[in-house]
Order: structure tokens, then sequence, then C-alpha cells
């Protein structure tokens, strides 16, 4: 069975855009692959974060995994810094990564220029790290949205250049994995763009019905079509894409119907809408509050989840210490 991996920064709450973007792509693989999901929290350190913050994410992120369905029977659910294995093997990946190379990185020339004051070496040896979560498990599949390219690019050129050091064929070169053919973009509601939290336009999983409500209605729109079958200018596009992600086909074929016919009232839309973003969200937002008050329970699964990726982490470990010919029976 092939083994899928992927991992998130605990940077804030869960969004439609996560969940339709990625989250929903793991629960259905959780049946069919090998699958590893962690929360990325060494990654996060870049960002010097308070302790308690940490804690709390960490936690938070947990238990919105789990509402969302992912099962920790089926699926290995851990927390990155429980797995010592991969600090070892991020350790040994940038002896042989160069400098030139790291700071060709997008993202780090980004980081460079909006945050001069904090360029920490972190940053520049992201891409060693999150190659060494994903070759830890020697991953084939790895589910993320198209701004990871780049850093899956560097994951698959360390696992090759390891392979080539040391004349060997260990990792597997790890794919990027869109679970639909073409990869799903969650639309903001503010007029262009995709949802984000950085954005400032996300609707967490989390979103009580008021606050969900508040949110669509404050949609950007405009006076609506003048002549038939007009096409959709973005803003209005976007408020269908996402009728069309949590709507029956019935209510977008209806509402669709009304703007083609020029009888479009988008209040009427608009409240449809976040009824029904209520309805997808009530159930999960229902588990995640049950989930967030037992403690034991969080413990319990990420302790299960560690003890689990450190068998296997461990595995790879072992002969990749043998292989660079240190010994491997610790
Ligand atoms: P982020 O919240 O940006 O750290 O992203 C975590 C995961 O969710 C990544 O795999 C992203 O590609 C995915 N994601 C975030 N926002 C969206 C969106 N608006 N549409 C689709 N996927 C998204
Ligand atoms: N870089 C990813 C993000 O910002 C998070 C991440 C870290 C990750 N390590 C990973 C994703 C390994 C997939 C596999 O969203």
């Amino acid at each position: 069975m092939e083994t899928v991996l992927s991992g998130i920064r605990p940077t804030g709450n869960l969004h439609l855009g996560n969940y339709f973007g990625a989250v929903k792509s793991f629960v259905q693989m959780q049946y069919e692959y090998n699958c590893y999901f962690f929360i990325a929290d060494w990654h996060s350190l870049t960002t010097h974060p308070h302790p308690e913050n940490i804690r709390n994410s960490v936690k938070t992120i947990l238990a919105e995994y789990l509402a969302c369905g992912i099962d920790p029977e089926k699926a290995t659910i851990y927390v990155q810094s429980d797995v010592r294995e991969v600090a070892e093997l991020y350790l040994y990946l940038n002896m042989n990564a160069y400098l030139g190379e790291l700071e060709r990185v997008t993202s780090f020339k980004d980081k460079v220029r909006s945050q001069p004051d904090n360029v920490n070496a972190g940053l520049l040896t992201y891409p060693c790290l999150m190659a060494a979560d994903i070759i830890i498990h020697r991953a084939a599949k790895v589910p993320v949205g198209k701004d990871q390219e780049q850093n899956m690019e560097m994951a698959r050129k360390f696992a090759r250049r390891f392979n080539q050091i040391y004349g060997v064929d260990y990792f597997p070169e790890p794919a990027s994995y869109s679970f639909s053919d073409k990869a799903v973009k969650i639309p903001g509601l503010d007029g262009s763009g995709k949802m984000g939290k950085s954005e400032g336009n996300a609707i967490y999983l989390i979103d009580d019905e008021k606050t969900i409500k508040k949110k669509v209605m404050r949609a950007v729109t405009d006076s609506g079509p003048t002549e038939p079958n007009a096409e959709k200018p973005e803003p209005i596009a976007n408020l269908f894409t996402m009728m069309e992600i949590v709507s029956d086909k019935s209510t977008y074929d209806h509402f669709n119907e009304l703007y083609n016919t020029c009888q479009i009232r988008y209040g009427d839309m608009k409240k449809q809408l976040a009824e029904d973003i209520n309805l997808f969200c009530a159930p999960i937002r229902e588990r995640i509050l049950e989930l967030l008050k037992d403690e034991e329970h969080l413990q319990k699964v990420s302790l299960l989840g560690a003890e689990k990726a450190r068998e296997n982490a461990s595995k790879t470990l072992r002969d990749v210490r043998e292989i660079i010919g240190f010994k491997s029976d610790y």
C-alpha cells in the first residue's frame, strides 16, 4: 500500500479552504492508503510563538482534524515535535543542502522582503525540514496545494541527492497529489482571490451561525445581470462556486436559473448560502467543541499517533544511519 503524508502548520483554525482544498482528500484517502497526517509545530517556530500559543493551537488543530473525520485508528495523526527522528534526518539533509539553492526558494525570498528583522536559519532550511517530514516515512504522495510546489521540488531533489551520494535507491521521490484532477481553489467572498487566513476573508469550521451569516451577507456583489445568460464577474462567480460546493444541486440550479433570467436577488442567495454553509459546518463545529473538552482523548490520540509514527520513523533512521556509516543499533 502506498504511503501518503501531509502536514499543516498550527497557525490558526481550519477554514473552508483548508477543508475542501486539503482535509477532505485526507479523509477519503485514509481508507485507501497508508496515511500520515501531522501537525507541523517545529515549522511554526520560525515565527517565535509563545509556548502557551503553541500548546493551544496544536490542541485546537488536532480537535479540528478529528472533527472533520480523520480516524486515528485508520490514519496515523501525530505532532511533529513528538517524533524526534525527524530532527536527526533534518540534520543529515542540511549537510547536503547548499546556501545558493536555499536562498533561491521563492517563499524564503518573500520572507526576506516581508520580515527583514527575522531572517533566521530555520526559514532558510525550511525545505530541508519539510523534506525530512516527508521522506522519514518514505511517502510517495503528498496532498498539498499549488503554493507548496517549490518545497515539493526541493524534497524530491534532496531525496534524489541522498540516494546519489550514497549510491543507494532508498528514498522514493515524493509526488504532489490532488484528489481531484484539478486542484481545488475555494474562493474568498470579498470579491476576488482565494479564501485564506492571511487574506482575512476566511469562514472557519468553528464559526457559529451568526458569524457565518455576517460573513456571507458581507460578500461583495454587484447590481445584477442586465441581459440573460450573462457571464458572471468574479465576485458573483465566487458566490456560485461556494454554493456549488456546499449546497444541493437543485439549490444551485435554482439560483443559476434566476441569474440567467436576470431575476436574481443576491440577498436571497446569500441567505441561502449562509444557511447551507451553517448546515455543513454545524455538525463539525459541534464535534470540535466536544473534542476540545476531552483533553484526555486528544492526548491519547496524539500519544497513539506519536508511537506509530516513531516506530516507522526509527526504522528509516536505522537504515539511514547504516547507509551513512554510523552505528545503527541505537
Ligand atoms: P494554509 O492554511 O495556507 O497553511 O494551507 C493548508 C492547506 O490548505 C494547504 O494544503 C493549502 O493548499 C490548502 N488551502 C488553503 N487555502 C485554500 C483554498 N482557498 N482553496 C483550496 N485549498 C486551500
Ligand atoms: N509547508 C506546508 C504549509 O505551509 C506545511 C508542511 C510542512 C507540509 N511539512 C510538510 C506539508 C510536509 C506536506 C508535507 O502548508
